[in-house]
């Protein structure tokens, strides 16, 4: 029997969460919520408190909501998700948005790297690759990429700099051993500028760590908004880490409002992607685009409460499974 352990996390993480709880119950599988996040440091005074580490470890699949928050010191409750990505070393993080596939670096770059602060006041993060972490998450863009339109678009920095000229080399080094691949280079700047003026261009994009970060809010943007954009993040068994693009949204968090639409589209992810269910994963998704149009939330023009929206994913829901 399959096993979720869900991190509702801060915000709107709970709120949405508890629509993919609903859900799960209705899929008959089962599953518990774990301390994480700046609700965890409340409670027990540390992000990744060891428990929840050894339950997602444990797990199936790992949902998560979202952390973080004007309450807790900055980078404190979203540490916690750094160490749970690189503890399960989820190194393949996939963030569809539209028809558009971006494959996003999780646990190398910029956000691990050595940082610090020196006498005279001056601050530093770095950034830092080896060719194994691009090589790794190169080879599952381009598998992916294999069951596309095989056409993949790498995308760095190496007009500028060290870590984006290594990218770029190993990835052409790979593409070598996939032929059938149609791999383009791209600059991220200007890549940024084409996403948003001609996203139709793009299949499947890789990118390390912060600019698939960057990018893969503005796909959201351009497609829909972050209500809809789930991820994926892989590592090289079948556990995986799931959740939305967004964040805690602390502006609409406790409103009831906001769009349960990427959380339940993660879910799907794992039902596919960890679970290998792939009739319930394509059941679900269905559903979901089902409610987009009959009560939408705010967000995407309409006027229904998160759980409304839940409501109606789990009435069409119920139909076909
Ligand atoms: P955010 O993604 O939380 O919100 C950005 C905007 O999108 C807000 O206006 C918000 O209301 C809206 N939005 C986001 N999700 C929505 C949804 N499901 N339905 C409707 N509207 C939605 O980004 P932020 O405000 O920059 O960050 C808030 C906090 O979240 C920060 O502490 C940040 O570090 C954290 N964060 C966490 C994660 C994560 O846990 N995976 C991701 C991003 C940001
Ligand atoms: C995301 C978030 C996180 C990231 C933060 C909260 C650590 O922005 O999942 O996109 O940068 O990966
Ligand atoms: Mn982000």
């Amino acid at each position: 029997m399959s096993r979720f352990v869900c991190l509702p996390g801060d915000g709107i993480g709970p709120e949405v969460m508890a629509e993919a709880a609903r859900v799960l119950d209705v899929l008959g599988y089962e599953h518990e919520e774990f301390l994480f996040g700046g609700a965890a440091i409340d409670a027990v005074g540390d992000a990744l408190p060891e428990e929840t580490l050894v339950a997602a470890r444990e797990a199936d699949a790992v949902l998560l909501g979202a952390v973080g928050g004007p309450k807790w010191k900055p980078g404190a409750a979203e540490k916690g998700l750094l160490d749970l990505r690189a503890e399960l070393a989820v190194y393949a993080n996939l963030r569809p948005a539209g028809h558009l596939l971006i494959v996003r670096e999780l646990i190398g770059g910029l956000y691990f790297g050595w940082r610090g602060t020196r006498d005279d006041g001056t601050v530093f993060d770095t950034c830092e690759y080896t060719p194994n972490q691009v090589a790794r998450v190169a080879k599952r863009a381009f598998e992916i990429a294999r069951t596309r339109q095989r056409k993949l678009l790498s995308v760095d920095k190496a007009n500028v700099m060290e870590t984006g000229r290594l990218w770029r080399r190993v990835v052409t080094e790979l593409g070598h051993e996939y032929p059938d691949v149609e791999l383009k280079h791209g600059l991220v700047d200007s890549v940024a500028m084409w996403l948003v003026m001609n996203p139709d261009e793009f299949d499947v994009l890789v990118t390390e760590n912060t600019f698939g970060d960057i990018l893969s809010d503005v796909a959201a943007g351009v497609f829909g908004g972050l209500g809809l954009a789930a991820s994926a993040s892989l590592g090289d068994g079948t556990l995986g880490v799931y959740e939305p693009v967004h964040g805690s949204a602390p502006d609409i968090a406790g409103t009831g409002s906001a769009n349960p639409t990427a959380m339940l589209r993660s879910l799907a992810m794992a039902l596919e992607h960890s679970l290998g269910v792939h009739d319930e994963a394509r059941a679900l998704e269905a559903a979901v685009d089902a409610a987009l149009a009959s009560a939408p939330t705010p967000d995407v023009g309409g006027t229904a409460t998160t759980r409304e929206f839940g409501d109606a994913v789990l009435s069409s829901l119920r139909v076909t499974v």
